[in-house]
């Protein structure tokens, strides 16, 4: 039997239903009431001084990760700057946040490259408080091996039950590529913030790119070779596992751009002063009248019977969910084309605004926003706008080179760090 059908026999995923997770339901289909008290042990009520209503992460500890050998950080307000010159391990930290809430860097970074330099293994510990109580997580990075992940003390054997404890949006220079670069990065940043909205997306990926990865070496290792009966009954079993994993990734995709959209036309519209009309619009490789999944199911398999000749001839999948794309156009023209850096920048703010709206609506508790080196690339009237909208309701983590970019009120308000080399001191 070919591989992917044991896989498909072994998952946990019955029949294809979308959990409740949108329509003001339970938060996350995965996670049981007695999954919440396990994960949560040490039930209270957040010390005053924090924000109640806000996931708060209250310590970080890294141990041999990037540029840091050993280092406590303590939060002690809803905003900290971290400042320190070029290179110091700004971006690191906030790297090493971010890992925790999505288990990925947007870096793309590799284990190997997140371990210190000279060393096996690398440690991200954090004390984290939301109004389910208190929680430890850790996760460790091998050099060598495979990254675990533990939740107070206790090993978390599948990523999605990890995924979901911390949720974090980040916005750096690097997200000026959503509008910039290629549909894969526009993919990924989908991908990433669903996994937080439904941490089971996770797995439903990780399924979806094994069949994909499997019928592509099938192609290739049967490339250009004369058609046999044997030949089309195997790829058929493929088309069959890659039309059910990638349906659950489309409609999943489909669902979570229908409900960001209008959130970021709105956030957009009001930052641009109404001037400018954004829409995203999300462009499967499949066509999508309806989110049916069985009729989505049936399209895919039409869309493989069409591009058949052609995959035979290439030797890769030429259809499926790996090729989607999200447009984003600004009175209708295409964002990459349209306007100005600041207006593409005003773009991406809109997006990741409408980020933490839409997973604060949906977990019921504003995430944490990382900003890394994107408040001095605005211009003072949408640094504004951004404060305005973040205020004190987001844990927030900015880096900086300078102090000055930051007006007094924002100084005298927040936490500041300052990184040098790989260590952190609060003067
Ligand atoms: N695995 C590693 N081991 C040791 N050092 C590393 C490792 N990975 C990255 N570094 C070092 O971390 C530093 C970069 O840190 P980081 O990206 O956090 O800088 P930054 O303070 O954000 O700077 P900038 O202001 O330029 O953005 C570099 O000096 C790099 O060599
Ligand atoms: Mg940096």
């Amino acid at each position: 039997m070919p591989k992917a059908l044991r896989f498909a026999n072994a998952s946990c995923l019955g029949r294809e239903t979308l959990p409740e997770v949108w329509s003001g339901g339970s938060l996350r289909s995965n996670f049981s009431s007695e999954h919440w008290s396990h994960l949560f042990p040490f039930l209270r009520v957040p010390s005053p001084q924090y924000p109640i209503s806000t996931m708060y992460l209250k310590t970080l500890h890294l141990r041999q990760f990037r540029n840091y050998q050993e280092q406590k950080v303590e939060f002690t307000a809803a905003k900290t700057i971290l400042v320190g010159n070029n290179a110091q391990g700004k971006s690191n930290l906030l790297e090493a946040v971010e890992l925790l809430a999505t288990l990925r860097s947007h870096r793309m970074a590799r284990d190997r490259d997140l371990v210190k330099e000279g060393e096996a293994i690398a440690q991200v510990n954090a004390t984290l408080e939301r109004q389910m109580g208190v929680s430890e997580l850790t996760l460790t990075l091998r050099r060598n091996g495979r990254r675990s992940v533990a939740i107070n003390g206790e090993s978390v054997r599948r990523q999605m039950d990890f995924l979901g404890v911390l949720n974090a949006v980040q916005f750096s220079s690097l997200d000026l590529d959503l509008v910039r670069g290629g549909p894969e990065g526009r993919r990924n940043w989908l991908d990433t913030l669903l996994i937080q909205l439904e941490p089971v997306y996770a797995y439903i990926l990780q399924q979806y790119n094994q069949v994909l990865r499997q019928r592509n070496a099938f192609l290739k290792k049967t490339q250009d070779s004369a058609p046999s009966t044997q030949h089309s009954e195997q790829l058929a079993v493929w088309d069959a596992q890659l039309a059910t994993t990638g349906t659950r990734v489309i409609r999943r995709r489909d669902r979570a751009i229908r409900r960001l959209a209008p959130i970021a036309t709105a956030w957009h519209a009001s930052i641009s002063g109404s001037t400018e009309v954004l829409q995203i619009k999300y462009t499967p490789s499949i066509p999508l009248e309806d989110n049916h999944p069985e009729e989505v199911q049936q399209a895919f398999l039409e869309k493989i019977q069409q591009r058949a000749v052609a995959e035979l001839h290439q030797g890769t999948t030429l259809v499926g969910p790996h090729r989607d794309e999200v447009e984003l156009t600004i009175n209708q023209t295409p964002a990459r084309q349209y306007g100005s850096q600041g207006q593409q920048r005003t773009l991406v703010l809109a997006l990741k605004l409408a980020e933490l709206q839409l997973i604060e609506e949906v977990v019921k508790e504003p995430p944490l926003l990382l900003l890394d080196d994107v408040l001095a690339e605005l211009d003072p009237s949408r640094q504004n706008q951004l404060l305005d909208a973040i205020q004190d309701r987001f844990q927030t983590l900015i880096t900086t080179t300078h102090l000055s970019s930051f007006d007094s009120q924002w100084l005298n308000s927040s936490q500041i760090l300052f990184v040098k080399a790989g260590e952190i001191s609060a003067k």
